[in-house]
């Protein structure tokens, strides 16, 4: 079961900033997940929300503010521990720390209502910008259309289906849109990963991976159900724990 670190090493460090990918690094993770937005200027940068609220204490819009205005902001406010100053980085900036020393990258791209349109061909221009990159990626997104315009543009682009406040009576349906987009991989909340969810999800066809658990007692269930893959803040959750597969 792969250990993804989810926004970095987030649990340890301000999520999503190069300081928590570089930590993720030396943690030894192999497997990473960030979020990408797209600034006015057409610029991809990594950061959860669509706004700086949580993170700056800001009320400013990434899709409102260039780049150049918008790393003024402290996006470690939020993190009580830490205060050292860090600034959202661009797409290219974590890719520059992960690339190379990664196995698998996972892009979730936050696009509901398209709010940043024409992200998916910037992201396929990006992946396709430097060796090996688009083979070991796969993209996700909680906005379906995205997903289905990604498809449009890219046969080969691996998919993941991102359940958007799924419940198990939902997920006969939402295992048909995954196929219907011809997904390889389909994430769900912890909330909803029971064995019998999970087994249905394999038994389609789909990989496996669960956002986000950071207990070590969830990490250890998951593994035992069969999940491929956990995203967590924690990528060193297992210390030296063996486990299977
Ligand atoms: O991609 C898995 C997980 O990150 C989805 O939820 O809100 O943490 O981006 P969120
Ligand atoms: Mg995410």
């Amino acid at each position: 079961m792969k250990i993804i670190a989810h926004r970095g090493a987030s649990g340890y460090a301000p999520e999503n900033t190069l300081k928590a990918f570089k930590l993720a690094i030396e943690l030894g993770a192999k497997d990473f997940e960030f979020d990408v937005h797209q600034t006015k200027d057409g610029i991809l940068v990594v950061h959860h929300d669509y706004d700086l609220k949580t993170t700056a204490h800001k009320a400013v819009r990434i899709a409102d503010l260039n780049y150049e205005e918008l790393k003024k902001y402290n996006v470690a406010a939020h993190f009580k521990r830490d205060k050292i100053v860090q600034h959202i980085p661009r797409l290219e900036e974590v890719l520059d720390i992960i690339g190379q020393k990664s196995d698998w990258l996972n892009f979730e791209i936050k696009n509901d209502n398209n709010v940043y349109p024409g992200i998916e061909e910037k992201i396929l221009s990006f992946l396709k910008s430097k060796p090996g990159l688009f083979d070991k990626s796969i993209v996700s997104s909680f906005d379906y259309p995205t997903l289905k315009r990604f498809r449009e543009l890219s046969p080969r682009l691996k998919l993941a289906f991102l359940g958007h406040g799924l419940s198990t009576l939902f997920l006969l349906p939402a295992i048909k849109k995954a196929k219907a987009i011809g997904a390889v991989n389909f994430h769900m909340a912890l909330r909803i990963a029971f064995k019998l969810n999970v087994s249905r999800i394999k038994k389609a066809g789909f990989r496996v991976c669960v956002y986000t658990v950071n207990e070590k007692k969830d990490a250890l269930r998951m593994n035992n159900i069969g999940v491929d893959g956990i995203f967590s803040n924690y990528p060193d959750i297992f210390g030296k724990w063996e486990l299977k597969g």
